[in-house]
């Protein structure tokens, strides 16, 4: 075992941040095809887009941690694809919030810890989770 670059508590967090990815990859993967109706037609392409930049923030962060000498978690956090378009879209907005002000805060302690390059990795990956969130906040007002 290579000793750890990063304190425990960065790694937990990057596991967390994983965790997410991971889970909202397959859900919106899911949302893409189970969402029905001519507005669900419309969506469906943003859900596919969406899910496939999510599992790429999977394999980044994944690669960050295993850099830094810990383990990527293979489990995701509990899955909700949600039974109409709206509600799967009020979902969605939720769990980007919750993915903001997490990465916000691994933003502040990778930088609190000197390390820079995950600080870097997680404000691109905030940038999109920014753009999915106004996205779904846009598509919201049309339901
Ligand atoms: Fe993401
Ligand atoms: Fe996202």
């Amino acid at each position: 075992m290579k000793s750890p670059k990063a304190s425990k508590r960065l790694m937990e967090m990057l596991n967390q941040a994983i965790a997410r990815e991971i889970q909202v990859s397959v859900q919106y993967i899911w949302q893409h095809v189970q969402c029905t109706g001519v507005k669900g037609f419309a969506v469906r392409d943003v859900f596919k887009k969406f899910a496939i930049v999510e599992m790429k923030h999977a394999e980044e962060i994944a690669e960050r941690l295993v850099y830094l000498g810990g383990t990527p978690t293979t489990k995701p956090e509990p899955i909700r694809v949600g039974n109409t378009l709206k509600e799967m879209i009020q979902i969605d907005k939720k769990d980007e919030e919750g993915a903001i002000a997490m990465y916000r805060k691994i933003i502040e302690l990778a930088r609190e810890e000197g390390d820079e390059v995950t600080k870097q990795l997680f404000m691109g990956i905030l940038a999109d989770e920014e753009e999915h969130h106004d996205t779904f906040t846009g598509l919201l007002e049309d339901l």
